[in-house]
């Protein structure tokens, strides 16, 4: 699979950096899919008692200041997983979690946030 990242001379709002580390993150997690099957949504799930504390059983957190993972794209799970590992994003509570987190249930874990369904409702009219 080829995949191609161009950047303009201007304009863009990720810089060089940015872009290399994500292109870079983006070879792994699909050199990750190809190597072993994806996410597994049940192991996610029992992997996710870790998190529920925090974060909810079903993704809805029940902590103030901390973020709601149900349904959440599985890409951005695993790349904030991943940030936190590498200590590239850092937060006193999940950067701690993410250490003891392997490739394997970084990928669960994103596959099991983004399989639980949520429904949208109205946007507050403007
Ligand atoms: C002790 C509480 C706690 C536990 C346990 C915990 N988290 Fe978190 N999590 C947080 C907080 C607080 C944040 C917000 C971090 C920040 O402000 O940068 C967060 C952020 C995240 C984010 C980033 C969300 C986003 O929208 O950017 C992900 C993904 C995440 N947690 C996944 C997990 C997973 C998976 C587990 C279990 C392996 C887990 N967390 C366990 C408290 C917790």
């Amino acid at each position: 699979m080829l995949i191609v990242i161009s950047q303009s001379d201007g304009g863009n709002s990720m810089n060089t950096m940015q872009l290399k580390r994500c292109a870079l993150l983006l070879a792994t997690l699909l050199a990750t899919a190809g190597a072993s099957a994806a996410g597994n949504v049940q192991d996610g799930r029992q992997k996710a008692q870790m998190c529920q504390t925090c974060h909810g059983v079903d993704g809805m957190a029940s902590m103030p200041g901390t973020p709601n993972l149900a349904g959440q794209v599985e890409m951005y799970t695993a790349m904030q997983l991943s940030a936190f590992k590498a200590g590239e994003r850092n937060n006193a509570q999940m950067s701690v979690v993410a250490q003891s987190l392997t490739p394997q249930d970084i990928e669960d874990l994103a596959a099991y946030y983004a399989a639980i369904e949520i429904t949208v409702g109205k946007a507050p009219a403007p």
